[in-house]
């Protein structure tokens, strides 16, 4: 794929507004809209459905090799700048819920409540594999003591409450969404010490891909280190690798035909943006690395064009 530096001013001179923002003045409505804008630009930077006159579907990929992609390069200040290693995570996811209530939990699922949206992310969370997992666990062992990792509005702790026992379910999150005893609020990538030892599975959807690598790794050994033997870690999130990185998606909306993964950074990582921040969508290759060193079984329990559904069993 062809690779080239985008030298857009308009877009240089948006994210140069961010030079200037001190981390608690951080303006998401102008990172939204900036975002939306840049977005929107990055796009028509590609194929549009007009130039190439048909939907391009998955399957479809051979087609689009006579195209030119370029990739939109993005500079290291900015992702650093940006990182939610560097901002206050709790407070951004705060204030990406106030201002998108649904959208920012569950992208484009078209919900008009939040009980329409947990109903939306547990069918979700079943296509993807996970959900389906975390039942037959709880199929043969109803009091299985499970960790959720960033709950959003609760669709998980409502399955749980219908039908099994709650006392058995902990969650964390940055930007805690619901009311429940047993929820508490993280710094972005520390396990808080109420949580128990002895959990039989930890459980995170679409949570992974908004946090650094550093963010993910902490997380990885703590919750290694709060598994039983033989527990068992259920994640779904974005991951490239070798068969996916070139991946052309085409928006629904717009008709513009894009890679899937269309932010780089100056080393070739590649980058998914939420909002205004980029986060490194790990490779493939480095979760297994870091499974591997933590001595956890990994399994592939299912795989999506830009997502991977993995379970790691502590051993
Ligand atoms: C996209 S939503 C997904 C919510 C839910 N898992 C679902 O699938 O409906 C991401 C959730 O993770 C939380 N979150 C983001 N970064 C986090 C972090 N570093 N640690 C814990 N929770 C985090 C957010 O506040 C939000 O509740």
């Amino acid at each position: 794929m062809n690779q080239k530096k985008i030298s857009n001013q308009a877009i240089t001179r948006r994210f140069k507004k961010y030079n200037n923002i001190k981390i608690n003045g951080f303006l998401l409505r102008g990172g939204v809209r900036m975002d939306a804008f840049m977005q929107s630009r990055a796009n028509k930077r590609f194929v549009s459905e007009k130039t190439f006159n048909r939907t391009i579907t998955v399957g479809d990929q051979d087609a689009l090799k006579k195209f030119s992609f370029k990739r939109v390069v993005i500079d290291e200040e900015l992702i650093n700048k940006l990182s939610p290693n560097n901002i206050d995570c709790c407070h951004f996811w705060k204030k990406a819920t106030e201002y998108f209530p649904l959208g920012s939990i569950l992208y484009s699922a078209n919900c008009k409540n939040k009980t329409e949206l947990n109903e939306a992310s547990l069918k979700a969370h079943e296509a993807w594999g996970a959900f389906g997992l975390l039942k037959s666990i709880l199929e043969k062992n109803e009091s299985a003591k499970i960790l959720e990792i960033g709950p959003g509005y609760g669709a998980i702790a409502g399955f749980v409450a219908e039908n099994y026992n709650l006392e058995n379910y902990y969650a964390i999150d940055v930007n805690p969404l619901f009311k429940y005893k047993k929820l508490f609020k993280t710094d972005g990538k520390t396990i808080p010490e109420q949580i128990p030892n002895d959990l039989d599975v930890v459980y995170s959807v679409n949570v992974f891909q908004h946090l650094t690598p550093e963010q993910r790794l902490s997380y990885f050994e703590q919750i290694k280190d709060k598994l039983v033997v033989g527990g068992k870690f259920i994640f779904s999130m974005f991951v490239v690798a070798p068969d996916t990185e070139e991946i052309m998606i085409q928006d629904p909306n717009s008709g513009h035909i894009h890679p899937i993964f269309g932010f780089q950074d100056k080393q070739g990582n590649y980058y998914i943006n939420f909002f205004s921040q980029f986060t490194r969508c790990n490779t493939i290759h480095e979760l297994i690395d870091i499974f591997t060193n933590l001595n956890m079984k990994l399994e592939l329990i299912s795989k999506t064009v830009n997502s991977y559904c993995i379970c790691a069993t502590k051993l």
